[in-house]
């Protein structure tokens, strides 16, 4: 399958995005370990999601699907029985990683695999700490990739002073930490995304946010059951966020989008680069907030992106590079080596396709420099099976002149099942569809230095 796109009309837009991916995995993860029955709405029927569905399935929970974003979830109050066989995470590396780390300090042994893609990815990063709690975890691929199999032993709390800021491998101890003796605590370099702390905390786990800004749960603790409304996805808002953004008079308002500050770095950095941003938290009830988010596009001009804010935009950086092509000067992205070993190596991947489209891209180690403003042409580009990858050149197509086409997108369908139609109505809008409510709530998103 392809994406077949070309210049698109002016944006005038109010859309909603799909739920949350890495709170879905959240929601199922801790609603299965919880007291009793867990209705969960706006669950992201995404292939990865539904991997860690057809997980908790495996170990014995109950869970009842009766529309595509509802789920029914029987908690059975931490117990979990050993699968009939093999887990397989296809390509879902958060699959992978929590599981490893819920599945440590079972009574019952596990395996987990995954596609060529997962398997080639790094699992160091939670088979090490793990093993400082008493894990006996084996990876069977080199250089401890997938497979990985799981002795479950009684695991000890302990301090992990990570060296990298990534929420799968906090969220993996943390898991861990709520199946061990005593306490467990999580130190990251800066803050990365914090759903599984905050879910926790619905479910009326206690966690413990120390002064250093280090996590710490205590074992034993039973999440009580409720019911859970998922947000959308900022992440997959950022592509039409973005388009908004980068066309001069484009207008997008985005309704019921997450808005948790872990994961926004995307706004304010739009607004460095010349977009008028505004954003609504409209409740805030279960932990997670929610809103509105209003783009208004202006010429963009260059911008860099570098320290903490990395970790709460790594998802958004395929489509902030494209951005950066679109702005004027230079944009610079540093620090961001975690996108070597996502999907694909997105540095790589992104270089590769806006030189393709006549952008001028320098490649850096740990990230790009795209030097602006590219006149974009069409081109034959490939998504690298990296569904991030697929759509942010779907949304350079909309800006280049001729037709662009994106190759092998079935893989966007891990993240953003529906993204085709959203695309498709984007370049042919139907006139008088869209509204443009004035929303006088909305503030200013936050501007970070750089
Ligand atoms: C995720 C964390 C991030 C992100 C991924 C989802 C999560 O990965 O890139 O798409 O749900 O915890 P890392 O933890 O590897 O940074």
């Amino acid at each position: 399958m392809e994406f077949r796109v070309k210049r698109a009309p002016r944006i005038e837009a109010e859309i909603t995005v799909p739920g949350d991916k890495s709170i879905s995995h959240r929601a199922v993860i801790i609603s299965a370990l919880s007291n009793g029955v867990c209705v969960l709405r706006g669950f992201l029927p995404s292939d990865d999601c539904l991997r860690t569905v057809q997980a908790m399935r495996a170990l014995g929970i109950k869970i009842e699907h009766p529309e595509p974003d509802m789920l029914v979830v029987h908690g059975k109050k931490r117990l979990l029985t050993a699968p009939a066989g093999e887990i397989d995470c296809g390509n879902s590396a958060t699959t992978m990683r929590l599981l490893a780390g819920l599945l440590a300090g079972q009574s019952f042994d596990s395996r987990l695999v995954g596609g060529a893609t997962l398997s080639a990815r790094p699992m160091d990063r939670v088979i090490l700490p793990l093993r400082k709690m008493g894990a006996n975890i084996v990876a069977e691929g080199p250089n401890e990739t997938a497979p990985i199999k799981i002795h479950g032993v009684k695991l000890r709390g302990v301090r992990h002073d990570l060296n990298i800021s990534s929420a799968q491998v906090k969220s993996a101890l943390l898991l861990a930490g709520l199946f061990s003796k005593g306490k467990t605590t999580v130190h990251e370099p800066s803050l990365s995304r914090n759903h599984t702390e905050l879910m926790l905390n619905y479910f009326l786990v206690r966690t413990v946010r120390d002064e250093d800004e280090a996590t710490s749960i205590f074992g034993d603790q039973v999440p009580e059951s409720r019911d859970f409304a998922i947000p959308g996805d900022i992440s997959s808002a950022a592509f039409w966020l973005v388009a908004a953004g980068a066309q001069p008079g484009g207008h997008l308002l985005v309704r019921h989008t997450g808005l948790n500050d872990t994961r926004t770095a995307l706004l304010g950095v739009l607004v460095r680069m010349g977009a008028q941003v505004r954003e609504a938290i409209e409740e805030v009830d279960q932990m997670e907030p929610r809103g509105t988010v209003e783009v208004t596009g202006a010429p963009l001009k260059g911008t860099v992106i570098q320290g903490k804010e990395i970790p709460q935009l790594i998802d958004e950086l395929p489509i902030l590079a494209v951005a950066g092509a679109l702005a004027s000067g230079t944009t610079i992205i540093r620090q961001a080596q975690e996108l070597r070993v996502k999907e694909t190596d997105r540095i790589a991947a992104i270089a590769h396709n806006l030189r393709a489209m006549g952008a001028q891209v320098v490649e850096l180690n740990d990230g790009l420099e795209i030097h602006g403003r590219a006149q974009l042409r069409g081109a034959r580009v490939a998504s690298f099976g990296d569904h991030r990858i697929a759509m942010a050149f779907a949304i350079a197509g909309m800006f280049a002149e001729g037709e662009t086409i994106v190759q092998d997108v079935e893989c966007v369908r891990e993240s953003y099942p529906g993204f085709e139609k959203a695309l498709d109505e984007f370049a042919n809008p139907k006139r008088g569809r869209l509204t443009t409510p004035v929303i006088s709530s909305l503030t200013p998103a936050k501007v970070d230095e750089e």
